[in-house]
Order: structure tokens, then sequence, then C-alpha cells
């Protein structure tokens, strides 16, 4: 976890020791488009700051003399162990970050032996990223399409590649407005392809797109029925991503999905919205454990991933943290990032008086501060 800092010659160590350390690494070595395109959020970026400043606001009641001699981070998703309780949220591109791109991200979560999902917009094919980490634990985010044969091919691939599950993001009937990548006018360079789509989006030159893809491919009409339609071509459990009200956890689970990811699109979408881990309570209070809940956006810190579990989400991800690895030093950085969450996690565990993840409630919760 050192970095040979060259400035003026001279070599100077430097550990990276927290995530936002690797932020700071992504910002200074990254082109300022792609740093832009990673960091952005929609308008004002409200809702994107909100996610990190609403766990500055939760604070912990910590038991003590509990023998935290040993503990253990495990947990389960969807009835499969993992090693912590954090994995990785699905995010485009990460051949800009990086050029092995979601091959070496695949690598680096089955190494640590967590979740990942992969994103629809990979710059490597799902083929690739099977093949590179034949023995991970993997989920594949969906759109959907105009063109639903295209959402069904994808499904069938994925189906058969071993996948484990169907992520269906829900909050992306439009893109939300980035300023910095309309500034930037960012798009994918030409070197790089949506490869899961490779020669499928065929467009002419100069035609209107959305970061590489061509406008319009997703279906804004998207409804509560296209979950019922999902559900008939794919065996597959459905999580839906980007749950923000008790309304929608409802309906989610009168749908007969089997998890819910509690997201806001890392503030990438509505200018607005709550915070992520502000949503969680009134989720968790309406699904009353009938199906797994989930969240992501502004996961930092080992307690940030305590006050998720505390509050009732059964596993959280990380988003621009992976891809901040990955702009460090490939694999090896997406696994940094993931082992100091897990030991952050580990200690702040310990230092409340939790042995393992059965063990946090919410209890740990001050709420009268909230
Ligand atoms: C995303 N996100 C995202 N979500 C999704 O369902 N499909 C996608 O292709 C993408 N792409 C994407 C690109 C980039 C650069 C970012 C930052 C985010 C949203 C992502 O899954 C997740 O919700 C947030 O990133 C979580 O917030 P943090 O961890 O980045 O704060």
């Amino acid at each position: 976890m050192n970095i040979c800092n060259r400035e003026g010659g001279r070599c100077a160590e430097m550990a990276l020791v927290c995530l936002t350390d690797f932020e700071e690494y992504a910002k200074e070595h990254l082109s300022k488009a792609t740093w832009d395109y990673y960091a952005a959020g929609a308008d004002e970026c409200c809702t994107r700051d909100d996610n990190l400043l609403a766990y500055k606001r939760i604070r912990l009641r910590p038991r003590v003399l509990r023998d935290v001699s040993v503990s253990d981070t495990r947990t389960t998703v969807q009835g499969t162990e993992i090693g912590f309780p954090v994995g990785i949220a699905p995010t485009a591109f990460h051949c800009l970050a990086w050029h092995e791109g979601e091959v070496a991200t695949a690598r680096a979560t089955e190494a640590l032996n967590t979740c990942y999902i992969t994103s629809t917009y990979s710059t490597c094919s799902v083929e690739e990223i099977v093949a590179a980490a034949p023995g991970g634990y993997r989920w594949f985010q969906l759109y959907v399409y105009r063109d639903r044969k295209l959402s069904e091919q994808i499904v069938q691939r994925v189906e058969a590649l071993g996948y484990k599950a169907l992520v269906l993001t829900v909050d992306v009937p439009y893109t939300g407005k980035r300023r910095n990548d309309i500034r930037n006018q960012f798009k994918l360079p030409p070197h790089l392809k949506v490869k899961n789509f490779d020669g499928v989006f065929q467009q002419e030159t100069g035609a209107p797109e959305d970061y590489g893809i061509p406008a319009n491919t997703l279906d804004p009409s998207i409804s509560w029925k296209d979950v019922y339609w999902l559900q008939s071509i794919t065996r597959l459990p459905i999580i839906i991503k980007g749950i923000l009200t008790k309304e929608d956890a409802e309906l989610a689970v009168e749908h007969g999905v089997q998890g819910i990811i509690v997201s806001n699109h890392g503030g990438r979408q509505l200018d607005g919205g709550p915070a992520t881990i502000d949503a969680l309570s009134e989720i968790v209070d309406t699904v009353q454990g009938r199906i797994e809940i989930y969240l992501d956006g502004g996961i930092r810190t080992g307690s940030d991933v305590l006050k998720a579990l505390a509050l009732g989400a059964k596993c959280v991800f990380i988003g621009r943290p992976a891809v901040w690895g990955l702009a460090y030093k490939g694999e090896e950085g997406v696994r940094e990032v993931l082992q100091i969450l897990n030991d952050e996690f580990r200690l702040s565990m310990a230092l409340s008086g939790c042995r393992n993840v059965a063990e946090i409630n919410r209890n740990l919760i001050q709420f009268s501060r909230l």
C-alpha cells in the first residue's frame, strides 16, 4: 500500500490508509474528463454530497466488556456466504480507470470473496469477466431497453454464464443532468466499447448519444408490470436497485422480487432526493424482513458499513471507491480498497462490542441525535 511520489525527482513513500487517500490519488492521476465523469452528481450535487454527510450525523452507542477477541465479518446474501458485508456496485466503463477494466474488478472481488455487480455498461464483456474470475460470486445489473429482445438476450447470456441474480436499475428513465459531463462533452473514447453490446447499437456517425450509447435506447415507459415480464424470462432472483420510499418498497415485495437496493445512483439522477442512509429505516420498517435490503451511496469507512447494517441493511455496495482502487493499481488497488473497508468494519464492530454481524442491531444507533 505504498505509492512512490516522484515529484521533484524525489521518491517519497506514502501509504494509502483510507478510501479518501484513493480518491485523492485517482483525482491526481485520471484525466480531468474521466475524473469528472466518475465524480459527477446531478445538478447541484446536493444528494451526492448528502450521501456522505448523512453518516456523519449518526452516532453510535458502543457496548463494552463483551470479549471481542474473536470477530467474524462473514454474512450471506441471497443465501450465499460472503467474507464481509461490502460488495461492488455496478459502475460503467472500468477501462477508463485501468486498462484491464472489469476483469481486474472481478479478480479482486473473487479474491476477497464478495459480490460484484457487473454493470450493463462494462467495457469488458460478461464472458471475459467470468473467464477471468471463474469462482467469483456475481450479479448482473440490467436496464430495460426499448428493444426488449436486447434485454432478453443479455439475460439469457448472464444466466448461462452463472450470474446469480439480476439487479434491475429503476432510477434511470432518463439520464440525470451532470453538468461537468456536458461541459466536457464526455463520451467513451473510440478505443473503448460497451462490450456487452458490441455491434448491436449500430448508429450513424454524429447521431445523438448518451455516454457513447445511442440516445433513447433505454425505455422510459418501464413500469411495475415489466417486473412480471422480467420474471417470465428468467429463473434468477430479481433485485430492484433505486428504491427510496416505503411505498415502492411495498410494491417491490408485492411484485415478488427477492431484494431491494436502497440507492439514489450515487446522487447522479434526481438531485434533492434523500441520502440513502436516511431513506433506509422507513424501507426496513415496511419490508419487515420479507426480502433482503441492501444499500449503496456514500460508504467510505468501516463505521459507515456498521451504521447501515445497524439500521437494517444486509449488505452494502461501493461504487466510486472501487474505481479509485482501479485507477491506483487495477486488481491490487480494488483489493486494497476492499481490504481497508473490511479491516475498518471489523475494528468498528469490535469497538462497539459486536463479535459477529448477527449482533449488529438498532440498539447501536443513538436515535435521540437524529
Ligand atoms: C454508477 N452507477 C451505476 N448504476 C447502475 O445501476 N448502472 C451503471 O451502469 C452505473 N454506472 C455508474 C457509473 C459511475 C461512474 C458511478 C459513480 C455510478 C451507480 C452505482 O451503482 C451506485 O449506485 C453509486 O455509485 C453508489 O454511490 P457511491 O458508492 O459511488 O457513493
